[in-house]
């Protein structure tokens, strides 16, 4: 397992990561896939098809594609700016804990079709965003592999944006929430709607969970409190080959300030 890790973490260069940065959110339409939003820096002039472009990719072969590849899984991934080429650095036991649980399932993860999920629980300002954000460029960067960051709230507009909208399908937009190699579910627990939004939701994790696909959420509340927030069926898949972290420790923010 050990080896794994290493050798994955030697093949990354996280230094391509920083032309990133300056991101817009640019909306087009592809003949293929309707309308569609991409986050992309001021160097990209063009638009792209992102539905396109990940399927392009997953045809090309491994052989130097893998910064061509991690160009274009970044324009998909909705990476927040303020994370890019981030790095949550470990100065307690707990901290490298948190590290150590991040790596393992960046392995299970890199494996493929193994259904997982880690959860990252704790107080505000904690580093849960920035070890989640890390794991997914990592995943990026080092592996190719299809990765998305959404907050729940952001995941029901997304969803529902799609209603009335020419080319766009309540089915094609939870599809393509299910479809990514990673989906990470930041602030899971505050999805104050209907039992509607937590049916969508609940869609969105059913998916991914029956074609074994990863998941990271994180959230403010203890692993107990948000199965009540999130319900009763994605709590219970969750917890299905699932690791808890919680993040006991100081808010960053503040002592950074
Ligand atoms: N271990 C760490 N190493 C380096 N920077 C850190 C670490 N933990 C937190 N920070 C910094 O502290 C700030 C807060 O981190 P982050 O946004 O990940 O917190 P969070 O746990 O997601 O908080 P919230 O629950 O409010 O969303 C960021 O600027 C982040 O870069
Ligand atoms: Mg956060
Ligand atoms: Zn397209």
């Amino acid at each position: 397992m050990t080896t794994v890790i290493e050798r994955a973490s030697k093949s990354l260069d996280l230094s391509v990561l920083p032309m990133f940065s300056g991101f817009r959110q640019w909306r087009g339409t592809c003949e293929k896939h309707g309308e569609q939003v991409i986050s992309v820096p001021p160097s990209v002039k063009s638009w792209v098809c992102p539905v396109c472009v990940s399927q392009k990719a997953a045809k090309t072969l491994p052989v130097e594609w893998l910064e061509e590849r991690a160009k274009a899984l970044m324009t998909v991934s909705h990476l927040p700016e303020k994370y890019v080429g981030q790095k949550f650095v470990a100065t307690s036991d707990e901290q490298r804990r948190a590290r150590q649980a991040a790596k393992l399932f960046y392995d299970q993860v890199t494996q493929k079709k193994v259904w997982a999920s880690l959860n990252l629980v704790g107080e505000t300002g904690t580093g849960k965003t920035l070890l989640a954000c890390e794991v997914m460029q990592r995943l990026i960067v080092g592996a190719g592999m299809s990765c998305r960051y959404a907050t729940s709230m952001g995941i029901l507009s997304e969803i529902k944006e799609s209603y009335g909208t020419e080319g766009k399908t309540e089915n094609g937009e939870i599809q393509r929430f299910a479809d990514f190699d990673l989906l990470i579910i930041d602030e899971i627990d505050q999805i104050r709607g209907s039992d509607t939004d937590r049916l969508l939701l609940q869609e969105v994790v059913n998916r991914r969970y029956n074609a074994k696909k990863p998941v990271l959420t994180i959230s403010n509340l203890s692993f107990e409190s948000f199965g009540k927030a999130v319900g009763a069926r994605i709590a219970s898949r969750l917890s299905e080959n699932g690791t808890v972290v919680l993040f006991d420790w100081a808010d960053q923010r503040r002592i950074a300030a």
